[in-house]
């Protein structure tokens, strides 16, 4: 039987997350470009989840976040761009009122929750929730109010809904409260916080996060400790009843199942691209910087939780207890400019270019350069320096899962991986990785320097099991195993 179907009865599955698959800029003459979303999340997602290989009936709701996007909103009907001859795929563009997004989005989600999950508060004052955290808070719940009224509106009945991250833990439940015909997940690209740690947050405002995802019915985690972490949460702070056998917590008389979905890579596409003439380009370009010396490349946004500062004293401490490697050895820190209306990261990204020239100018002679580091955004350059990577150095204090140490063994055959054990990473590359203390910056120089005498062929050795534990879950298969788990 074949009818004309409402859009509403077209959408049977959906995602929201705050960045979408595309972003649009203005270009000077006033037209819209369309470009594609940064992000681990975005990057992840964008080829199962939007364009030619979305599943049927798949729509992405996702927030306006350039002037571009709010321009395409208001000339699009309802905010869907997809109609507006875009080639986005079904997309739908919330334009969230611009001081409710940024208290939402900057001071909730990323200085707040980000926070928490990455234990990055450190300071005698920070955290400090008083009466504008609380009406910054109201902003994040009015915030998860548009996304979860605009899923409400656009899920066909009994549809499959895919939340994801910590900017929007409430939708599960305001979803529940609303559409209890829809199957609900939510997934954080996050770790998430131990319990001492996490009722830092007031008691109400933890527990509304939590009773929020609680919504689902299905919780999705990058790793077993983050999983554990949310149902120890879910236990002492909310009293719900956990079942740790069978990854269950119940609460208020419903039941949602935890999984763990460890996301990965898909190494073909990966090496697609690497191959590609300006990378090649890029190749050439940095060997001819580098020479024939041996190269550790790491590769971040210039992000609190990755720790670059102590990788680079780690480098420097390395250097003053090595001498026999002056020369022999260049260190490529790419670190690109990330989340620059924060102030905490505006300064992180200063100290690590201090730390950079400190080290540039102890070390550094005529004939050699220690230390590049880059700060400008280039993927091509990114994948150029994977590929001719000796060591890799991924030391991140916290981390969901580190895409940057699952892509780099699939790129460079012949690289040993220093991995931060507190990576959600580690979980499966650990036994091939050289596993750090991310504090202990000594531990991870005498890595680094375990790394570079290593054995070639113990290095390539380790690369191709690194690899084969990298591409275990590509995302096309992640997503489809968050799709089976709201299927039963
Ligand atoms: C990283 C994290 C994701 C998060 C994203 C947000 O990729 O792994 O969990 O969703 O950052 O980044 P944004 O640039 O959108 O703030």
């Amino acid at each position: 039987q074949s009818y004309e179907m409402t859009p509403h009865e077209q959408n049977t599955v959906l995602l929201a997350s705050n960045r979408g698959p595309v972003t649009f800029t203005l270009a000077e003459d006033g037209e819209l470009i369309v470009r594609r979303g940064g992000g681990g999340l975005v990057s992840g997602l964008s080829n199962v989840a939007a364009g030619a290989d979305a599943p049927p009936g798949m729509l992405w709701i996702c927030s306006a976040l350039s002037d571009g996007d709010r321009r395409a909103v208001r000339l699009s009907p309802g905010g869907r761009v997809d109609r507006s001859g875009y080639e986005t795929g079904p997309l739908r563009m919330l334009d969230i009122p611009p001081a409710t997004f940024h208290r939402a989005y900057n001071a909730i989600a990323n200085s707040t929750l980000w926070f928490v999950h990455h234990l990055l508060y450190n300071t005698p004052n920070s955290p400090r929730f008083d009466g504008l955290f609380r009406r910054e808070w109201e902003s994040y719940r009015a915030y998860n109010e548009t996304f979860a009224a605009a899923l409400a509106e656009e899920a066909a009945p009994g549809a499959r809904v895919m939340v994801q991250d910590y900017h929007l833990t409430l939708v599960p439940g305001m979803l529940r409260a609303t559409r209890p015909d829809l199957r609900v997940s939510h997934f954080s690209h996050t770790p998430w916080a131990p319990p001492d740690y996490f009722s830092l947050l007031p008691g109400d405002i933890g527990a509304e996060v939590l009773s929020g995802v609680l919504g689902a019915d299905h919780a999705g985690f990058l790793a077993e400790r983050w999983a554990s972490a949310f149902m120890d949460c879910c236990e002492s702070q909310l009293g719900a009843k956990v079942d740790r056998a069978c990854r269950t917590v119940t609460h208020d008389g419903r039941t949602t199942r935890v999984g763990v979905h460890p996301l990965g890579v898909d190494g073909h596409e990966l090496w697609v691209r690497a191959s590609e003439p300006d990378v090649e380009s890029h190749v050439a370009a940095l060997r001819a910087q580098t020479g024939d010396r041996q190269v550790i490349v790491r590769i971040d946004r210039t992000e609190l939780s990755k720790n670059i500062v102590r990788g680079l004293m780690a480098y420097r401490e390395f250097l003053a207890g090595h001498p026999e490697w002056h020369g022999r050895v260049v260190h490529l820190a790419f670190a690109y400019p990330s989340r620059h209306d924060l102030p905490e990261y505006r300064e992180y990204t200063a100290a690590v270019q201090r730390y950079a020239k400190e080290i540039e100018d102890e070390f550094g002679t005529d004939d050699w350069d220690p230390l590049v580091l880059n700060v400008d955004d280039d993927y091509a350059r990114s994948l150029a320096a994977y590929r001719i990577a000796d060591v890799l150095l991924v030391n991140p204090i916290r981390d969901g899962m580190n895409l940057v140490a699952k892509e780099g063994p699939i790129l460079s055959p012949r690289a040993a991986l220093v991995l931060s054990r507190e990576a959600g990473a580690a979980a499966e590359l650990g036994g091939d990785a050289l596993l750090v203390n991310p504090y202990d910056v000594s531990g991870t120089a005498d890595a680094l320097h375990a790394a570079l005498v290593m054995p070639e062929a113990e290095r390539m050795a380790r690369a191709v099991r690194l690899s084969a534990a990298a591409t275990a879950l590509p995302p096309r298969k992640w997503f489809a195993d968050q799709l089976t788990a709201l299927s039963g």
